[in-house]
């Protein structure tokens, strides 16, 4: 057992005063001082920084966007006035048509989805004949799908005040894969569509056209809104060529 009081107090400060002559550090003077030691690694080298985070697979493989919807606007054609707007909507059983256009001569008008989305000729010409992508007569919109074209979405009725409103679903009309109306144009005609005529119901004159456009929509949660599967055959041979 040590015991202090056989020392007198003496101040550290005045120790070392005293020892500085001697060559005293702080009692530390058989250490070599910081600034002779060796250098230590540089700081940048201790770690190196993390990179970042690559994407999880969920977000790899997440699908891309692609439009559950779609709108046209209608514009007139070169001496008309009818304009308006046309959309396209997944819905239970096919696909959602909701039109209004202003500007129509009161009475019915042939209603269509052209096969070209251009609608640059004065006369609407370059929207090309019907969307009929699987290669049907002309007809009706509730025609069975082997007696109309895909495009053939009926007439229009204006009122007095040359507006027209149609809220329909749609069971040929599509927004994915080959029947897809995206990119095609919507085309409103000056005189009713008989549905008998070919190849497009003597409708006459194109006095507006829009081209469709997909717009991303809001996701929807309903069921039967998937596209029904494909009876696709990948995977049969090609018949061999006949001449
Ligand atoms: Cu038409
Ligand atoms: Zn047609």
């Amino acid at each position: 057992m040590r015991t202090r009081t056989a020392w007198p107090v003496i101040p550290t400060t005045f120790v070392c005063a005293l020892a500085l002559v001697f060559g005293c550090n702080q009692g530390e003077s058989s250490t070599p001082s910081p600034q002779a030691s060796a250098p230590t690694a540089p700081r940048a080298a201790v770690t190196p920084p993390s990179p970042p985070p690559a994407p999880t697979p969920a977000e790899a493989t997440a699908p891309a966007a692609t439009p559950k919807s779609a709108e046209a606007k209608l514009a007139p054609t070169q001496g008309n006035q009818a304009h308006g707007t046309v959309t396209f909507t997944p819905a239970e059983g096919g696909v959602r048509v909701v039109v209004h256009v202003e500007g129509l001569e009161m009475g019915a008008h042939g209603f269509h989805v052209h096969e070209k989305g251009d609608c640059s000729a004065p006369d609407a010409s370059s929207a090309g004949g019907h969307f009929a992508p699987h290669g049907s007569p002309h007809g009706a919109p509730d025609a069975e799908p082997s007696h109309r074209h895909v495009g053939d979405l009926g007439n229009l009725e204006a009122d007095a005040s040359g507006k027209a409103d149609a809220d329909r679903i749609d069971s040929m009309i599509e927004l994915e894969g080959d029947a897809s109306v995206i990119g095609k144009a919507v085309i409103v005609h000056e005189n009713k569509d008989d549905f008998t005529t070919q190849p497009s119901g003597n409708a006459g004159a194109r006095i507006a056209c829009g081209v469709i456009e997909g717009t991303a929509g809001t996701p929807s949660t309903a069921p039967g809104t998937a596209p029904a599967p494909k009876a696709e055959t990948p995977s049969a041979p090609a018949p061999p060529p006949t001449h």
